[in-house]
């Protein structure tokens, strides 16, 4: 590190790395920031030739990784390529050759978390990733810090904005789910390859980072359930807001007697709660600590704003440790900890809303209420809704009473098989108020 520089590689120059070397670029105010005047020495792309903003035209570009990972000028790797790979190997090199790294890859932190901050640590260098989770919401330090003193008992989060952009639209402007994605690509929320987002797995990643960080264990992304969005039809947002309910794709992690349960999927939440009134692109997270009590931060999270917010927070703060010397915190996280187990889906118990089609005719829906029953389901309402005289059908949608999912599973699968149920289409999981 020349006197007064920091110089800082960053690895992709997309929607997020634009944003961030525009900022770097242009804010002179960050160096007083940084302590530290930051140079940024050039950044990795796929497509040199591809064309980016008239304002980064002084920016190096390379195709080359190791002309940023062995630049000896260099002091801080910024990753914003995403994916698995190559991003995971360049983010151990960078760590191993003592390299401080600013990342916001929630699947390399979701599935090697552990692995880089031990990395980071034996080599002294800071590993940071506040734009992984949440995009511009302060949360990963918020939890690593401010929650120290806490017990944690439950985290629920909306924390894909692609998702909760696509539902809102859905829900009240009335577009359709493929006009709303691509509204929210357009907008650059959405991953590269947007079925992350609307299967539900970047937020998987998320939840599995939240999780070890809130209950200081490791959480496997592999143990964290996840059902993204497809399933709904704009009818389900209607009967949904008929019976006083939002659908929000959520992300719930708790701790039972039994373990962690840690789970992504649509869900039915009470039109008065707070997570039923955050709308399109903005995240949030409702936090249960035992001294705390709950504790809600809401943002936006997703766009080139707000995650550059979050990533250059990270570069100023690891900058100004360097320059003062400080040797970096290693965060405090669930890698050392003895892991505690994780309930499995077919355990959890809570009430489900469930939309299917069946003949119009006596007897059918006291067949579906008996299979039902058969299975220890119990309804606690049931409303016909749409008929199609031509075709001799009805739809119903039930509400049930607390269910366990292994059972409410077998027993949609039997209501599937009876000749009177055309189709049985969305169930959604409510959700419990915390
Ligand atoms: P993006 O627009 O797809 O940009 C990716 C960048 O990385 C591009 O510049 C691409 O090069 C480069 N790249 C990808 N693979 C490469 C490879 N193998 N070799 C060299 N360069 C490669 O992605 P993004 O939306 O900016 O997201 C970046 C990261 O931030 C991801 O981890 C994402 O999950 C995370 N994130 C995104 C948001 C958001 O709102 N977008 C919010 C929070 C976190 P080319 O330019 O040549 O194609
Ligand atoms: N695709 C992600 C989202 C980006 O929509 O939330 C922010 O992590």
């Amino acid at each position: 590190m020349k006197s007064g520089r920091i110089g800082i590689g960053l690895l992709g120059l997309g929607i997020v790395g634009s944003a961030v070397a525009e900022a770097l670029a242009t804010n002179a105010a960050y160096a007083a920031r940084a302590g530290a005047h930051l140079e940024l020495r050039g950044a990795l792309v796929r497509d040199r030739q591809r064309q980016r903003s008239a304002r980064l035209r002084d920016l190096a570009l390379t195709t080359d990784a190791d002309a940023l990972l062995d630049d000896p000028a260099v002091a801080i790797i910024v990753e914003l390529m995403g994916g698995e790979e190559p991003a995971y190997t360049y983010l151990r090199r960078a760590l191993a050759a003592g390299k401080h790294v600013v990342t916001a890859n929630k699947e390399v932190i979701a599935k090697y978390g552990g692995e880089l901050s031990a990395l980071a640590a034996v080599n002294n260098v800071a590993l940071r990733y506040e734009a992984s989770v949440g995009g511009g919401i302060p949360l990963i330090a918020v939890l690593q810090r401010d929650f120290l003193a806490n017990e944690i008992s439950n985290v629920a989060a909306i924390i894909n904005g692609t998702t909760n952009y696509i539902l809102t639209s859905m829900a009240k402007d009335g577009i359709d789910f493929a006009e709303a994605l691509a509204q929210a690509q357009h907008l650059g929320y959405a991953e590269a390859d947007p079925r992350n987002d609307i299967e539900g797995i970047d937020a998987a990643y998320k939840l599995a980072i939240l999780a070890g960080l809130a209950f200081r264990t490791p959480v496997h992304v592999a143990d964290v359930f996840h059902e993204g969005i497809t399933g709904l039809r704009a009818r389900d947002f209607r009967y949904a807001s008929e019976l006083g309910y939002a659908v929000k794709l959520l992300a719930i992690a708790k701790r039972t007697p039994a373990g962690i349960q840690a789970r992504v999927h649509p869900a039915l939440v009470q039109q008065d709660e707070p997570l039923a009134k955050v709308d399109g692109v903005f995240n949030a997270i409702q936090i249960e600590g035992d001294l705390s009590g709950a504790v809600m931060i809401q943002g936006r999270g997703a766009g080139p704003g707000p995650t550059a917010s979050a990533v250059i927070a990270d570069i100023l703060e690891v900058s100004r440790n360097l320059r003062e010397g400080r040797t970096p915190l290693a965060a405090i996280s669930g890698a050392s900890a003895v892991p505690v187990p994780l309930v499995p889906m077919q355990e959890l118990r809570t009430r489900y809303y469930v939309r299917m089609s069946m003949a119009d005719r006596p007897g059918v829906l006291a067949r579906v209420a008996q299979v039902l029953g058969e299975e220890g389901i119990s309804i606690a309402s049931m409303i016909q809704k749409e008929v199609d005289e031509d075709a001799g059908s009805a739809e119903v949608v039930i509400m049930t009473h607390h269910a366990v999912e292994r059972a409410f599973q077998r027993a949609i699968a039997r209501v599937a098989d009876l000749d009177t149920v055309p189709e049985v289409g969305t169930f959604v999981r409510v959700m419990e108020k915390v």
